[in-house]
This record gives C-alpha cells, structure tokens and sequence, in this order.
C-alpha cells in the first residue's frame, strides 16, 4: 500500500489495505477499488465535498499530472457550487424579504388589535418556513404568559398553558428581552415539555424573539420546527424585524382604542351634562344606549352601523341644549308653544352636529328620533323605511325608557306594560321589526325588566 498527500490531495494503490479506507463502499458496491485519488473541493475556506477518481485505465497508478488536472477541475466546481449556493441563499432572502412585505401590509391594514394578532400568528410559519408558530402575550399583573392566539385543534388545549415570566425558553426571551435560536430544544434545560405533553406535539427547534413596544416586551413569537434544516442566524433577523412590524401594528391599533375610547367617553359626557338640566332623566343617555344596542343584536347591523348607533344614541337628545329651561325643567305637562319649543330638539342638534365632520353621519339618527312610523312624528313626518334604522332604533328605546321611568306628571309603567305597549304600537309608531327585536332582547333577559 502506498498513501501520500500533497497539496490537499490524497493518493494510494491498494487503498483497501488503508485503514481510512471505508469497507462498506466495497460491500454494498461490489465494486474493488486499487487505486484511488482524491480532491478536496473548496470555497473560501469552507469545505463542500470531495472528488474521488478510482482505478486508472490499464492499471496504471495516478501521477501529479492527473493531481494537477483534478485539483483544476475542482477548483472549477467549487466555484461553480459556491455561486449555486449564493443563488440559493440570495433567492430565498428574497422571497422571504417579500413575504416580509407582504405580511406587514396586512398587518397594518387593520387598526383591529385581535385581528393583527391573528394574522401575525397566521404569518410565522409563512415567513419562518415553520410547522407552526405561536403568539405569546405577556400579562403584566400575573407576570405570566399565555397563549392569546392558538389556532388549529390542539389551540384550546395550548390556550389553557400559561408561563411564568422566566419560565421555559419563551418565559426567558420575556424576561431578558433577547432572542434565542435553540437547533436543540431537547438539549435546553430551559425547554418546557408541558406543552408538547398537552398537545402530543414534538418541537424539535425553535427560534424566539420578544416582541417590545418602546423597550417593553409585551409578548413573544415562536417559530417552531423548520421544514427544512435549522433555524440560522438570518432567521432569527428575518423573525425580530417581523417582530418590529407586530409591535408597530398592534401599539397604533392600542393608540387607535384609546383615541376611540376618549371620543366616545366625552361625548357620553357631554350627553350628561347637558341630561342633569332635565329635572327627571337621570341615566336617560345610558339606558337608551344600552336598549338600543341590545335590540340591534337582533337586526344584522353592519359593525360601521352599530358604531354609528351607539354614537347617535349617545348624543340623540344634545339639541336640548337649545332647549330654554322653563320648557325643559317645567314639571307637569307643555303647553302648545312649549311643546313646539320641545319638539325643535332633534333639529337643533343637527345643526350642531354638522359643523363636526367627524360626527356627521350619527345626523339621520339623531335627527329623526322622534319620527313615527305612520308619519305623525317630527321634525319631518318622514313614514316607514324613510326613516332611518338607526332612528328607528333609538326611537323605541327611546320610549321604552320613557314609560318605564317616572315623569312629574304620571308614575312609570310595570315593564312588561311597557313592552306590551310597544308590540300593540308596532307597524303604528314602531318600525314593526325594530318593534320585534326590542321585544326579542326583553324575552331574552338582554333588557331587563
Ligand atoms: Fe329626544
């Protein structure tokens, strides 16, 4: 046997008798090798496999003449392998760059914080090339996480799993704000099985990243088993500037609630302050609201309608304002001009309204709360389905809040009077399916008597 290197090469005859040499090449094959070079092929440094030639023609051993022609060739293959593999990784960079793109856009097209948590969820295995992705949020007053969006079968067994706050490997990207890339998770002692167990689910490997709004870790992504190989460095990029687009999307949808929060408490505010004139609607504003609301479960309103319902109802009686307080306040029944006077309020307060852009669309609502059914209401003697829904609406919660609340000049009504009242009214002063489904939310203990 003679073996000798050089250069990288390796050569020999009778390579069997070399203790390198592997026997099962030659068992499974068949095939008996003499006389063996090989090559190694190379990048940069790195090494990408090996050329082997085997028996020369007639026997002859190799010489460096066919060393020098294998290590050119190689070089040509190396080289060839290292730009494949570029164009492998700078395509898949690409793609995921796009899905990226692609994800954020959806993410930022909702101000709906449970729907941006959905779609991020939705997005990770997408975006990570995972089996399956997770979205932990963070509950600051337990200091523990929990699952807020679990999809697929086992999501209800994964939502009852709740971690302390260091506790398992997304309870300690929690706590330190970092991520981490484990190719292992059965290696990690901080691996926590409970949740495999729960779901008869096997994690193999994982990347995690925090998810931090203004420094705050408000919760953790997981990507979990990738299709193909293991998670790299240039995941876990990928994954934190994903991260970076949750968190930005679900702080603006928060600062979007808050607004609408505030927008909707002042103008309950404002409803009130104007309500204390009148000497007996204490939570008139409130009542009507919550009435209107609960009849309108019944009605397949648009979610954009029941927003502009709450509002209306909110600020249906404001043209009070302009109301004097010897009509407003007189106890005991209005005289023909004080009721005319009283009567001007629907109309005042959309001329209020309409200098608010925001606020011009609650105007039908507001405008025409006191509108009939058969025409004998006002401001307009607008009849049936010219009145607007919304109107029809607040219209019986309206009166229904009125019957069944004292007046200086008669006691409430029982409720269940109240309610028959309204049926015998139906298809007369009521829209008849409003008048329905008002009845329906009392049956149904969503108003209650
Ligand atoms: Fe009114």
């Amino acid at each position: 046997m003679r073996r000798h290197c050089r250069l990288d090469c390796y050569v020999a005859n009778k390579v069997i008798d070399d203790p390198l040499w592997n026997k099962e090449f030659g068992n499974k094959t068949g095939y008996t090798p003499n006389d063996i070079l090989g090559v190694p092929l190379k990048a940069r440094g790195n090494i990408l496999g090996v050329i082997e030639v085997l028996n020369k023609k007639e026997g002859e051993p190799f010489e460096k003449r066919d060393m020098d022609i294998l290590t050119a060739l190689s070089l040509r293959i190396s080289t060839i392998l290292e730009k494949i593999k570029l164009f492998i990784e700078l395509d898949r960079s690409v793609k995921q760059f796009a899905t990226l793109a692609e994800v954020g856009t959806l993410l930022n097209s909702t101000l709906d914080q449970a729907a941006i948590r959905r779609r991020a969820m939705e997005a990770i295995t997408r975006l990570m090339n995972a089996e399956a992705g997770s979205l932990l949020l963070v509950d600051d007053e337990e200091k523990e996480l929990y699952f807020e969006v679990a999809l697929g079968e086992k999501g209800d067994k994964v939502k009852e799993i709740r971690l302390k706050i260091g506790e398992g490997i997304a309870g300690w990207v929690a706590e330190h704000g970092e991520s981490l890339l484990i190719p292992d998770v059965r290696k990690d002692p901080r691996f926590y099985r409970l949740a495999d167990e729960k779901t008869d689910f096997v994690t193999r490997d994982m990347a995690c990243v925090p998810v931090k709004v203004k420094d705050k870790t408000i919760g953790v992504l997981e990507a979990i088993n990738r299709l193909e190989g293991v998670f790299t460095e240039d995941d876990i990029k990928l994954f934190q500037l994903f991260s970076n687009q949750v968190a930005i999307a679900l702080d603006n949808a928060r600062l979007y609630e808050e607004i609408r929060e505030t927008f909707f408490a002042t103008a309950e505010a404002l409803a009130e302050a104007i309500e204390k004139r009148d000497t007996y609607t204490g939570g008139h504003t409130k009542r009507v609201v919550h009435y209107s609301l609960a009849a309108a479960q019944y009605l397949n309103l648009l979610p954009r309608d029941l927003e502009l319902l709450k509002l209306s109802a909110i600020l249906h009686d404001i043209g009070k304002i302009g109301v004097e307080d010897r009509v407003l306040r007189k106890p005991g029944k209005l005289d023909d001009e004080e009721a005319r006077l009283m009567k001007m309020h629907p109309s005042i307060g959309a001329d209020i309204m309409q200098h608010i852009k925001r606020l011009k669309d609650i105007i039908p609502g507001m405008k025409y709360h006191h509108e009939r059914n058969d025409g004998k209401g006002y401001p307009d003697g607008l009849r049936g389905g010219d009145i607007p829904i919304i109107a029809r609406i607040i219209a019986v919660a309206d009166a229904y809040d009125a019957m069944t609340t004292d007046r200086s000049y008669r006691n409430k009504l029982p409720h269940r009077a109240a309610i028959d009242e309204i049926q015998k009214e139906a298809g007369v002063q009521f829209d008849r399916e409003v008048a329905e489904a008002f009845v329906r939310a009392f049956e149904t203990g969503k108003i209650e008597g």
